[in-house]
């Protein structure tokens, strides 16, 4: 599934952000053409704020893809996206502001969750981490070697997606990924490596960059 329902809030485009254009179509396009083309993949459930636009907008010419309604948060559009996927082994989950997902990793993430029941994408933290203390001062740099930056798809058997997801509904927590909400049952996490080709788009200066690496058509860039 992809999760495309956000308001694009720190992009500033005042348009969802996963209808915006991005190399000529819109964003959601470049992740959606990179799960429906994989053979692996079955039904595509897409959350956005409007089904009938994003349809309009970016076709739904294949009929594996179902359009759905997202909620006002990252969970409750998987949540909606879960709700119309039918009965599979597993469920991948993929945020739409991620374009450059390639086949290698979606085949990665597919590998782990079949043998670990969860799988995620991680790639190191490439700076120095600090903590700051009000008033404008460090207060300690925090240890980088075992933190890791989670990227999307995060591949999970769909019961044990769909029980996390329950779980977090019934004691309302909020996750801000699909793989803390299994974290939370106790169950292992497996975790792959990731891409920073596999760049999520947030900020203006992250869809100026994808557009450049669109642009120089250098195949290297891509394809995490
Ligand atoms: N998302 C979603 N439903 C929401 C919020 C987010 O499906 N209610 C999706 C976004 O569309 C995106 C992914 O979750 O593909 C990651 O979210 P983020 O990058 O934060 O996107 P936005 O929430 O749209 O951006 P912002 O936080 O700046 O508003
Ligand atoms: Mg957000």
């Amino acid at each position: 599934m992809i999760a495309a329902a956000g308001s694009g809030t720190r992009l500033g485009a005042g348009r969802p952000k996963a209808l915006l254009p991005l190399g000529g179509e819109a964003l959601i396009r470049h992740s959606l053409r990179a799960f429906l083309e994989h053979p692996g993949i079955g039904p595509v459930a897409a959350a956005v704020p409007d089904p009938g636009e994003a349809s309009a907008i970016v076709g739904s010419g294949d009929p594996r893809l179902l359009w759905v309604r997202g909620g006002a948060t990252r969970q409750a559009s998987v949540r909606a996206a879960l709700a119309v996927l039918p009965e599979t082994d597993l469920i991948l989950v993929h945020d739409a502001a991620r374009p450059f997902v390639g086949r290698s990793l979606i085949d990665a993430v597919i590998d782990a969750a079949r043998r670990h029941g969860a799988a995620v994408p991680v790639v190191p933290v490439p700076d120095t981490v600090k903590r700051q203390a009000p008033g404008g001062f460090v207060d300690a740099t925090v240890p980088r070697e075992d933190l890791v930056l989670a990227q999307t798809p995060q591949g999970f058997r769909a019961d044990l997606l769909r029980r996390a997801h329950a779980a977090a509904g019934d004691d309302l927590v909020e996750g801000t990924d699909d793989a803390m909400l299994v974290e939370r049952l106790g169950e292992p996490v497996a975790v792959v490596p990731g891409s920073r080709a596999n760049f999520k788009i947030t900020t203006p200066e992250d869809l100026a960059l994808a557009e450049a690496i669109l642009r120089s058509g250098d195949g290297s860039a891509v394809g995490g």
